[in-house]
């Protein structure tokens, strides 16, 4: 029986992974469900956000499914014992190298975007994000100068079977959908960048079928607003694409929209599976965040660990259809709870 490991973490975290907990149970597959604290909830139980017995549960399980970390409480600490440490520690143990980030705008929530109707209709992208380099890996520290300044400093790298990698998923996710990929870097400033351009270049004669373009992730972040439905597949780095794929949310509607799937491999391994957004201090507790991003979460963690698309195609056309006949939390204009808004989708998966 496939053990899904659920870390539920901080603020809006637990709200929302419990609805998408039970949309899965509702399926009534023969899964087995463990949970475990994690971030702020894990340094108070532990004395450090992620625990040992959490971090065994993550790696022995099947598939994990991970609510969001983050509270302002512990943004004091030392840098390894704040809550973020713990998600980006889960990534790095368990070789989650590829984040797929799709944004689709279902119908009926064009009014919800920032943007236009006529700009967002039809929205179906997907950011493949390098999740387990970049600056956020690099060494990193603080230290006075000279002159006696206070400096701090991360380091940017990328080295190129890294970038390989991520580009391979980046071509083969275009190749089963519409076959353009646009990759985003940085390259007329920056060295990692201009490696990662000349990776995916390389590549890019196994893939003559994929029209491959180029973007600054100045311009990529004005695309997105201007003509966000001219893109297909964007791969980037790990830090850009955490930015642009807030973006892209609202284009989608609302950061409560957004699920994503952390990935070593494209089917069949152990990944984790979170919605984009983080914990939401200013919301949490009071019932109102959007589990649809937690939910199709959940779909992915069929479609990619488990194997199961027909399941995650039910989960995801229960939510098509909780939209379509106007359910909505307060993210989306409408005023239903986040354990409502899971009723609605349980009741369309009936
Ligand atoms: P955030 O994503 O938590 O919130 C940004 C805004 O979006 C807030 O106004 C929030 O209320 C709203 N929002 C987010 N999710 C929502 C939902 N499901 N429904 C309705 N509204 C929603 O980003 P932030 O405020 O910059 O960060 C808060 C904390 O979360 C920080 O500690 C940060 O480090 C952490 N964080 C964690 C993750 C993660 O766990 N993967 C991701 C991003 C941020
Ligand atoms: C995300 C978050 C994380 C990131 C933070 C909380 C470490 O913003 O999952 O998008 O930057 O990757
Ligand atoms: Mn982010």
């Amino acid at each position: 029986m496939p053990l899904i490991a659920i870390l539920p973490g901080d603020g809006i975290g637990p709200e929302v992974t419990s609805q998408a907990r039970r949309v899965l149970e509702a399926l009534g597959l023969d899964l087995q469900f463990e949970e475990a604290p994690v971030g702020g909830a894990g340094y108070l139980a532990a004395g450090k956000p992620l625990p040992d017995a959490t971090l065994a549960l993550a790696k022995r399980a099947d598939a994990v499914l991970f609510g969001a970390i983050g509270d302002p409480r512990f943004d004091a600490l030392e840098r390894r014992l704040r809550p973020e440490a713990a998600l980006l520690a889960i990534r790095r143990e368990l070789g989650l190298f590829a984040n797929l980030r799709p944004a689709t705008l279902f119908a009926g929530l064009e009014d919800a975007s920032a943007l236009k109707p006529e700009v967002v209709a039809g929205l179906d992208i997907v950011i493949v994000r390098e999740l387990t380099g970049d600056v956020y890996f690099g060494e990193k520290g603080h230290r006075t100068t000279m002159e006696g300044l206070r400096q701090g400093f991360d380091v940017m790298s990328y080295d190129e079977g890294e970038v390989e990698r991520i580009a391979r998923v980046g071509f083969e996710m275009a190749k089963r959908r519409k076959k353009k990929l646009c990759s985003v870097d940085k390259a007329n400033v920056l060295e990692t960048s201009q490696l990662w351009r000349d990776v995916v270049n390389e590549m890019s004669v196994q893939y003559p079928d994929i029209e491959l373009t180029h973007m600054y992730v100045d311009n990529a972040a004005m695309q997105l607003v201007r003509r966000p439905t001219d893109f297909d597949v964007i791969v980037t780095g790990n830090l850009f694409g955490d930015i642009l794929s807030d973006q892209a949310s609202m284009c989608a509607g609302s950061i409560g929209m957004l699920p994503s799937a952390s990935l070593s491999a494209w089917s069949g391994a152990n990944g984790m599976y979170e919605p984009i957004h983080g914990s939401a201090p200013d919301i949490a507790g009071q019932g109102k965040a959007n589990p649809c991003a937690a939910i199709l979460s959940a779909a992915m963690l069929l479609r990619h660990s488990l194997v199961d698309e027909a399941s995650a195609l039910r989960i995801e056309a229960a939510v098509a259809a909780a939209l379509a006949k106007g359910a909505r939390t307060a993210d989306l204009g409408g005023s239903l709870s986040t354990s409502a808004m899971g009723d609605a989708v349980l009741t369309e998966l009936q």
